[in-house]
């Protein structure tokens, strides 16, 4: 049995499901009810562990903010985004492929 896979990730975005839910939102012009299908949209080429980055949904995260998404780049652990319906979706999936996480 193996004890590790490769992936071809470079890093990983943990996007809170339940917020999701909640949110009743929808993101970007396609109009999106999640905001992990938005940015797979626009970032991932490949699927699964073969995308150059994950996108994972996680269970909550105790922010619970009334309106919008909690979102975790892995390259910034520290500093956890709260992402709003409004947010330009071209502009943070452009952030979060790039090089620095802010
Ligand atoms: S519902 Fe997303 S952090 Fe709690």
């Amino acid at each position: 049995m193996k004890t590790e896979v490769r992936a071809n990730w470079s890093h990983t975005i943990l996007i809170c499901k339940k917020c999701q839910k909640r949110a009743k939102a929808a993101f970007g012009p396609e109009h999106d009810k999640s905001l992990s299908k938005a940015l797979k949209r626009r970032l991932t080429s490949g699927k699964g562990r073969k995308a150059r980055l994950g996108i994972v949904e996680v269970g909550c995260l105790d922010i619970c903010p009334k309106k919008g998404v909690v979102l975790i780049d892995s390259r910034a652990p520290g500093i956890w985004r709260i992402v709003r319906d409004d947010a330009d979706i071209d502009r943070l999936a452009e952030e979060l492929a790039g090089g620095a996480a802010s």
